[in-house]
Parts: C-alpha cells; sequence; structure tokens
C-alpha cells in the first residue's frame, strides 16, 4: 500500500475509538432526557427498532464507504458514486455539532467542580439559568465570562488531542478516556440503584407506557436519537473507517461498537432514572411529578438529587460529572475529526494546518455565540434542527442515492465488507436499506418539518427558530454547496 494515510495501530485501536465516539454526551445527557420526555418505558422499544432498522445497517454502510475509499465523506462519496457535495453536508453537518458539543460538554466540566460544596445551593433551576448560563429572555449575546473560559478548556483539551493526529492523538486519548469512563461510571451506577426509592424510577423507566408509543414524535425522536448516539450518518464512521487497514473485519467492530453504545445508554437511563426515584422517594411525591424533562435535566435534577444525598452527594457529583466530561472529550474529538480529515483530503493541508483553521475557526464561533446569555436557546435549537434534520436527511440521502439508484453499487460496497468479515452481509441489509430505512427515515423527516411548520419546536418565538434553525439549514446547504467548488489538490503520484 503506497498510500501515506495513516492507519489505528490495531483493530482493538479502531474499536475503541469508535466506541469513544459513540458513547458521549448522547449516551449520558441527551439519552435519558430524549427517553424520559417520550415516554420513558415507551420509548425503549422505538429505541430498540430504531437501532435494527436504520442504526445498523448505516453504520455498516458508513464503514463500507470509508474504508473501500479511504477518504472522508466528500472524496469517499465522490469517488463512490459522485455525490461531493453529499459528504460536504455532513461535513457542515459535523462542523454545527461540533460548536455546540463544546458548550454541553463545558456545562459539564464546570458542574465537575460545583459538585464539590454543591455550589448550586437549594434552588437548582435558578443556578443553572440565571447563576451559570446567566440566560436571558429571547435571543440575548453580551458576555457570560464563566463560559466562556470553560470553552476555552475545552477546545484547548481537544484541539491537543487533534494535534496528535489518529495514532497518537485520537487512539491514545481513547486509550486513557475510555477505561476511565469505564470506572467512573460503574461505581456512579452501582451507587445509583443502592438508593432509598431507586426501583420507582426504574419502574418508570423500563414499564413501556404503550399509548405513548401510538404518537409519532415518539418515533422521531428515537430515529433522530440513534444516529447521533451511534455517530452514524453524519460521516464521523465514515472516516474513522477510513483509517482502517485494508483486511479489517468491520461487521464483528460494528456489533461490538453497536453493543457497547446501546449498553451504555441503557446504562445511563438506569442511573440517571434510579436517581430520579430516590428524588421522589425524598420529596415523598412520584416519579413524574419530581422533575421536568427537557434540556437541563442533567444540570438541574441531577444537582437537586446530589443536594438531597448530603455531603456524601459532592463525590456522586463529581463521578456523573466527570462520566460526561470524560465521555464527550472522546465523542467531540471523533465529531472535529471529520472536517479536519475532510480539508485534508481535499486541499492537501496537513493536519497541523487543518486542526488549527478548522478546529481553531470553529473553536472561535463556538466560544463567541455560547459564551452569550442565549447559550442555551443556540444548544436546544441546533441541537433540533442538526439532528432531526441535518443528520436524517444526510443518512436518507445517502442511502437514497445507493439503494435506489445505483443498486449496483450496494453490491459492491456489500462484498467488500464481506470480504474479510466474521459475519456477513446478506439480504437482509439490502432489504433493510432499500425498503426500510430509506422508508422510515423518509417518513421522519417529512413528520419533523411538518411539526416544525405546524407547531414550530419548544416554546420558542418564530424569529428565533428562523435565525437559529434556519441558519443551521442554510449553512449545511450553503457549506455544502461552496466546498463542492473547490479546486481538488492535484493528486500525488501516489494517488494517481
Ligand atoms: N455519538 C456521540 C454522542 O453520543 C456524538 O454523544
Amino acid at each position: 500500500m503506497t498510500d501515506k494515510r495513516e492507519n489505528w495501530s490495531a483493530r482493538s485501536g479502531f474499536i475503541i475509538a469508535a466506541i469513544g465516539s459513540a458513547v458521549g454526551l448522547g449516551n449520558i445527557w441527551r439519552f435519558p432526557y430524549v427517553a424520559y420526555e417520550n415516554g420513558g418505558g415507551a420509548f425503549l422499544i422505538p429505541y430498540l427498532i430504531a437501532i435494527f432498522a436504520a442504526g445498523l445497517p448505516l453504520l455498516f454502510l458508513d464503514y463500507a464507504v470509508g474504508h473501500k475509499f479511504r477518504k472522508a465523506p466528500p472524496t469517499a462519496y465522490k469517488k463512490l458514486m459522485n455525490a461531493e457535495s453529499l459528504g460536504w453536508w455532513q461535513v457542515m453537518v459535523t462542523l454545527i455539532i461540533g460548536i455546540y458539543y463544546a458548550s454541553v460538554l463545558s456545562w459539564a466540566g464546570s458542574y465537575m467542580f460545583y459538585s464539590f460544596g454543591q455550589k448550586w445551593g437549594t434552588d437548582t433551576q435558578n443556578f443553572f439559568f440565571k447563576t451559570y448560563l446567566q440566560n436571558g429572555e429571547g435571543l440575548q449575546f453580551g458576555f457570560v465570562p464563566t463560559l466562556f473560559f470553560g470553552l476555552v478548556i475545552v477546545w484547548a483539551v481537544v484541539m491537543f488531542i487533534l494535534y496528535g493526529g489518529v495514532r497518537r492523538g485520537v487512539e491514545l486519548a481513547n486509550k486513557i478516556f475510555m477505561p476511565l469512563l469505564v470506572i467512573l461510571f460503574t461505581i456512579l451506577v452501582i451507587q445509583a440503584v443502592r438508593l432509598p426509592g431507586a426501583v420507582d424510577g426504574l419502574n418508570a423507566f423500563f414499564t413501556p407506557n404503550w399509548e405513548a408509543m401510538t404518537n409519532y414524535k415518539v418515533w422521531l425522536a428515537a430515529f433522530g436519537h440513534i444516529f447521533f448516539s451511534l455517530s452514524v450518518g453524519f460521516g464521523i464512521m465514515l472516516t474513522y473507517a477510513s483509517y482502517l487497514k485494508p483486511k479489517t473485519n468491520m461487521t464483528g467492530s460494528g456489533i461490538v461498537v453497536a453493543l457497547a453504545n446501546s449498553s451504555f445508554e441503557i446504562l445511563a437511563g438506569i442511573g440517571v432514572f434510579a436517581a430520579l426515584g430516590f428524588m421522589a422517594y425524598s420529596a415523598g411525591s412520584s416519579v413524574e411529578d419530581v422533575v421536568s424533562g427537557g434540556i437541563g435535566l442533567a444540570f438541574i435534577a441531577f444537582p437537586k438529587i446530589i443536594s438531597s444525598m448530603g455531603a456524601g452527594g459532592d463525590l456522586f457529583g463529581f463521578l456523573f460529572f466527570a462520566s460526561l466530561t470524560v465521555a464527550g472529550i472522546t465523542s467531540m474529538v471523533s465529531i472535529l475529526q471529520v472536517p479536519i480529515a475532510a480539508f485534508q483530503d481535499k486541499l492537501g493541508w496537513s493536519l497541523k494546518k487543518s486542526v488549527t483553521i478548522i478546529a481553531g475557526g470553529s473553536a472561535v464561533i463556538s466560544t463567541l455565540l455560547f459564551s452569550s446569555h442565549s447559550a442555551i436557546t443556540f444548544v436546544d435549537v441546533i441541537d433540533y434542527f442538526a439532528n432531526n434534520i441535518g443528520i436524517v436527511g444526510g443518512g436518507l440521502l445517502s442511502i437514497i442515492l445507493l439503494s435506489w439508484f445505483r443498486r449496483p453499487l450496494l453490491q459492491q460496497l456489500k462484498d467488500h465488507v464481506n470480504q474479510y468479515a466474521s459475519i456477513k452481509l446478506g439480504a437482509s441489509w439490502n432489504f433493510l436499506l432499500t425498503v426500510v430505512t430509506p422508508l422510515s427515515l423518509l417518513v421522519a423527516l417529512c413528520l419533523t418539518i411538518n411539526s416544525i411548520i405546524r407547531d414550530g419546536y419548544g416554546d420558542y418565538a418564530a424569529s428565533t427558530l428562523w435565525l437559529v434553525g434556519g441558519g443551521t439549514l442554510a449553512f449545511f446547504i450553503l457549506g455544502a454547496v461552496i466546498c463542492s467548488m473547490l479546486k481538488d489538490k492535484e493528486p500525488s503520484e501516489q494517488e494517481k
């Protein structure tokens, strides 16, 4: 192989990095609140169906494209089917996700320290919104120094890892952080399930509410979440697979990654709901009454739970927020690796140049936007649009182009994966990718767009949705169009 592209040191290095990417804020921060808002136990069934109907088939597709062409999404999709702009759409999605991901990560990092002495006091809601975020009415810019410093630290750590490259940066960081995460998180969940009242929380989590399942929004939430959680459909797994050595068993790795991701997610749900059960027990009420769901679940309910534990809560709080931070860093690195690799492939930039321009530029925008008085509004609205339209739309387009319009290519990709696969992709993969995945995603996307047009999103003013949500979509489209028009670097002799 004459290609100079970096490689993982071994398949285990790839697996650990892929798990590090999948397991992130999505599992610990996002999953419990999305599950909570969508009927608790009722959410688990659509969630499991979404994994098999769409998550896994797309994961294997991402692996196949990245590994076959050994490039990030734009160049890989260009070589596969002349669809470079689709790859750039996915890159734009990662850029947008990266900038808000850093924000939530910096909250988690700050709360890790606030746990000592339980700095949030008794009114955790007021502390989170007013004291910490200094949240304003509507859209307000301005400057919140604490948020600014948190963001600077997050970006510095992430850029430091990225400068190390695939093997000495990303892989090494994952090898350090992932075992640490497993230890922190296991202690946390064991602590949580031993709390009095935990069983009521677990009942709320595991009892399926069949009625909630008739609500299409629960299904949308499940499909919208699984891609984010598994890191598929927006170029991450595709890019990570591009650093694999040529003869690699990818289906085996994929199943390990998906299993690890879901186990972690369910474990996080168990930890959070057990703690909610404890909170209900302490307040003498039911789980449904003690907490409102939403984006603040981790930063409002959890501190409240920690406070009700007395002094021992400090350690519990530290474990929770440290887990969140560690899990988030390894995912954040994988998110940024996509645009970094894409610009390296397209323009022939060195690693250093790409990290400095792409991660450095994102850092500046992220720090400016998210140290404002509207940080949580930006996070919430951008997260919704990026997941439910950006990721779902990009994933859907890649599947439709391949399985409806270029079927022979799908067969080639399958043969490519099956060459070294321990578990071969069979006719069911084609069937899922041709019928089940695209149709379910198409329905999900249409319903999301319809729901935005009809009901907006959350309690936000239409002007906020237009500006922030519409701006996010405009960024995806314009970014994809403009970057596709950039001139490629001259291919080197080796690449011709
Ligand atoms: N897969 C990553 C997460 O769950 C992005 O946070």
